[in-house]
């Protein structure tokens, strides 16, 4: 069996980016239910509404789910009580180093999944005690790094034990196939998941990514050692603006907040931060999560080895 799935306790090594405002209660137990695994993105999310997300995924399912820790969040250090205190399975984490939080995971017997962008923070993370490390690829929607998964993914097999999860650029299953091949143990996704039946995201955000093609993203906030990846629109052109004038991070932090909500909950799709990845070019239907996983398993085995996946 997948030391993924055997670790998590899932039947399909698929887990459900934990988006901010996007991976929330209904499609978090979707994923886990259809037997991938859901994970809560506690992102901007004051630490009551965390509780009661974290209770509302349990009363929907009874399947293994996590949380996904964003470190730069001001109110992390209290999420971090919050996962300890109600034995959450597993986090992942996003946008920086656990190393300090992973002792006390651990001891709680929480699954540590940090998301990487490259081998070094890798190495160090499997030093640090992590189980597993998720390798995530500039081809993402949402924080970036600079290699793409292909690249990284490989690198990142060779140099660590502990097992490496696939991200960025995954939306079917030739996709998870291909991840599988490339030494991963399994495959997180983001954008695939936000255009999905079950994804409490506008209508309006859901139909510009079934627009988009390859070439619709941009990157923006480089230059502040910010870079994320979106949709382009009014926005991010302003942003692409604003790095071309060399403003400063508080310019672009004031123009960036509550960006994302716009996009999830109002639908503005001109002043909104529609973060998705390159792969919306490949997505051009709304799915059920259930429909998605096994369409992707299926398609995956037929092309991998007996007993790869
Ligand atoms: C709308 C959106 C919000 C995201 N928010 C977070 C977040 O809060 N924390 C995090 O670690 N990753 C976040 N991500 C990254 C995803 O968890 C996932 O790793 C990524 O989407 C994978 O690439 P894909 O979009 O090509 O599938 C976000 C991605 C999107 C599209």
């Amino acid at each position: 069996m997948n030391r993924i799935c055997q670790m998590l306790g899932i039947r399909y090594p698929i887990l459900l980016g934990g988006m901010a405002h996007v991976s929330r209660a209904p499609l978090v137990a979707a994923v886990s239910e259809a037997g991938g695994l859901g994970v809560i993105g506690s992102g901007g999310m004051p630490p009551d509404l965390l509780v009661t997300q974290i209770a509302e995924v349990r009363e929907k399912t009874n399947c293994p789910f996590g949380v996904n820790l964003m470190l730069m969040d001001p109110d992390i250090d209290e999420q971090v009580e919050i996962v300890i205190r109600e034995r959450v399975p597993m986090v992942t984490t996003g946008a920086g180093n656990p190393a300090k939080y992973i002792d006390r995971l651990k001891e709680a017997g929480i699954k540590v999944f940090p998301v990487v962008p490259a081998v070094s923070l890798a190495q160090r993370m499997e030093r640090s005690g992590a189980d597993g490390v998720i390798a995530e690829g500039t081809e993402s929607g949402g924080h970036v790094g600079e290699v793409t998964t292909i690249v990284l993914v490989p690198q990142v097999v060779d140099a660590i034990s502990i097992p490496v999860i696939a991200a960025g650029g995954i939306g079917d299953g030739r996709g998870l196939a291909a991840a599988i091949v490339l030494g991963a143990e399994g495959v997180q996704m983001g954008t695939r998941f936000l255009v999905s039946a079950e994804a409490p995201v506008h209508d309006n955000f859901k139909e510009a990514v079934l627009k988009a093609n390859g070439r619709a993203t941009i990157v923006t906030g480089r230059s502040i050692g910010a870079p994320v990846r979106t949709l382009a629109n009014k926005l991010s052109k302003q942003f692409a603006r604003y790095e071309h004038e060399g403003r400063p991070r508080e310019e672009f932090e004031a123009l960036a907040v509550g960006g994302l909500r716009r996009a999830v909950y109002d639908g503005d799709t001109e002043s909104g931060s529609l973060m998705a990845g390159q792969i919306s070019g490949l997505i051009t239907e709304v799915k059920p999560v259930g429909t998605i996983i096994a369409e992707m398993v299926e398609t995956a085995r037929n092309l991998l080895p007996e007993g790869a996946l």
